[in-house]
């Protein structure tokens, strides 16, 4: 730290921050069960094809349950300048079995090594993600069969449109979320391809047999051409992109609770534990849970533009610029796992103002569609009705009144189709009654979506 940056001294000074910068230790360190595991794999399968003797893959999967241990019980001693966690492990590997450690890298280049180390990690924070997702899914079901007569104004362009029920709009996350689970589900085919025996990027000339490590790390494939195994990061793109989408659709979430929050909606009561005060404002209450869950998606998506950006200039194969792959996936995993489960807990504890909710249906028309369609039934064409309903609407306006507290001379001064029955058509659960077709916000379609979803949710436990 004194020693100053002339001299015969800069060499020195040199080297060590270039120990700092070129390491991966720090940070990949975290991927020592799936090295250990993918070595196992390798050791054993080394074994039974007579590359080194059975007793030698023995002692090798000893020592490496050894090192295993000792990682856990927090007894290794980690080196940084052994740049990543693959030498650190076989280090300490040899010092525990002697000169036979050497022989676990035959066949096997850190290129194959790291790619099947990584794509381990990712194929198993995919899983946890499909867990969460598939929880906060059973959220939202859970609280939309709880909310399946509460109604409230559907918007588009942000403004009142037409009455939907909450449960319309709850399970309209739900789809979401389910198909951000399925994304999952697919880019695992992906993920779960073992590139090991591609060695550093031609293959090797040993007689070995990559799909039996593949079985032992419970891949169900292998790699296809071998330099496209080491240099293939694809998985890892594929898979900050579905966690960019699975914030996207939390993002969208979170404003509509933002939004539901602020006292001109009042339609949700935030919880204590999910909000914040102010430190000088007494009155407010801030919801800045969802303000910073809004504000992390920013960072996964970085992180799958980082790793974009790392890849599109790579020649053939194994590049070292590929050791930036690890951080901004570490980053986005935390950042969507967290995530998904707090807004899990969240909507699980979130209190709907139903009668507010219901106040608001009175405000912005949203039964003018009802009447519109009321005079199409009658036989008028519906652009005609729509021009009637308009007229009708207009005058309620400047009366500062709702449609259904125009008199019937009055609404039949805009057609003379309309008759007393008008009024029941008016009614906002009416309007949602009738939107009876599948996928509609009526009761009959949004119980059968209720029973799909939960019938889905079984076929994964
Ligand atoms: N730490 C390296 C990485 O994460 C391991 C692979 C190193 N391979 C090499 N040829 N230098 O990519």
């Amino acid at each position: 730290m004194s020693e100053k940056m002339w001299g015969g001294r800069f060499h020195e000074a040199a080297a060590a921050s270039l120990e700092e910068y070129t390491q991966s230790e720090s940070y990949d360190r975290r991927l020592y069960r799936e090295d250990i595991a993918g070595s196992k794999a390798h050791a054993t399968m080394l074994g039974a094809c007579g590359v080194i003797t059975p007793d030698e893959a023995a002692q090798l999967v000893r020592g490496l349950d050894q090192v295993l241990a000792e990682i856990e019980a927090g007894a290794f001693e980690w080196k940084r300048e052994l740049e990543d966690v693959h030498m650190n492990i076989e280090r300490r590997l040899t010092e525990i079995v002697g000169p036979v450690g050497g022989k676990l890298h035959t066949a096997r280049s850190r290129n194959d090594q790291v790619a099947l180390d990584f794509r381990l990690h990712v194929s198993a924070r995919l899983d946890a993600w499909r867990g969460g997702l598939a929880r906060l899914v059973g959220v939202l079901a859970d609280r939309a069969e709880e909310h399946k007569d509460t109604l409230l104004p559907g918007c588009t362009h942000m403004q009142a449109a037409q009455p939907v029920s909450l449960a319309q709009h709850l399970l309209a996350y739900a789809q979401m979320f389910k198909r951000d689970h399925e994304r999952l589900d697919d880019c695992l085919k992906r993920v779960r391809v073992s590139p090991l025996g591609a060695a550093a990027l031609a293959g090797t000339t040993y007689p070995i047999d990559p799909a039996q490590v593949a079985a032992g790390v419970g891949f169900p494939a292998t790699f296809a051409n071998s330099m496209d195994a080491v240099s293939d990061r694809d998985f890892a793109l594929e898979a900050l992109f579905d966690a960019s989408v699975v914030m996207m659709h939390l993002s969208r979430l979170c404003e509509e609770i933002i939004l539901w929050a602020n006292p001109n909606f009042g339609y949700v009561k935030l919880p204590d534990a999910y909000s914040t005060g102010s430190s000088i404002m007494p009155q407010k209450k801030n919801p800045d849970v969802c303000e910073l869950m809004r504000g992390k998606t920013g960072r996964v998506y970085g992180a799958l533009t980082t790793l974009l950006t790392i890849m599109k200039g790579l020649p053939m194969t194994y590049d070292r610029d590929m050791q930036e792959d690890k951080e901004p996936f570490f980053d986005a995993d935390k950042t969507v796992s967290a995530s998904v489960s707090i807004m899990a807990d969240m909507l699980k504890v979130l209190e709907f103002l139903p009668g507010n909710m219901r106040r608001a249906l009175d405000r912005g028309f949203l039964n003018a569609t009802e009447l519109a369609d009321y005079l199409a039934a009658k036989g008028l064409p519906f652009r005609e009705a729509h021009h009637a309903t308009g007229e009708a609407v207009a005058l309620a306006e400047q009366k500062g009144v709702r449609l259904e507290d125009l008199s019937l001379d009055e609404l039949r001064g805009f057609s003379d189709l309309i008759e007393k029955d008008v009024y029941a058509v008016l009614e906002p659960e009416a309007a949602v009654r009738r939107r009876a077709l599948a996928g509609g916000t009526g009761p009959g379609p949004v119980a059968a979506q209720l029973s799909a979803l939960w019938a889905w949710l079984g076929t994964l436990a």
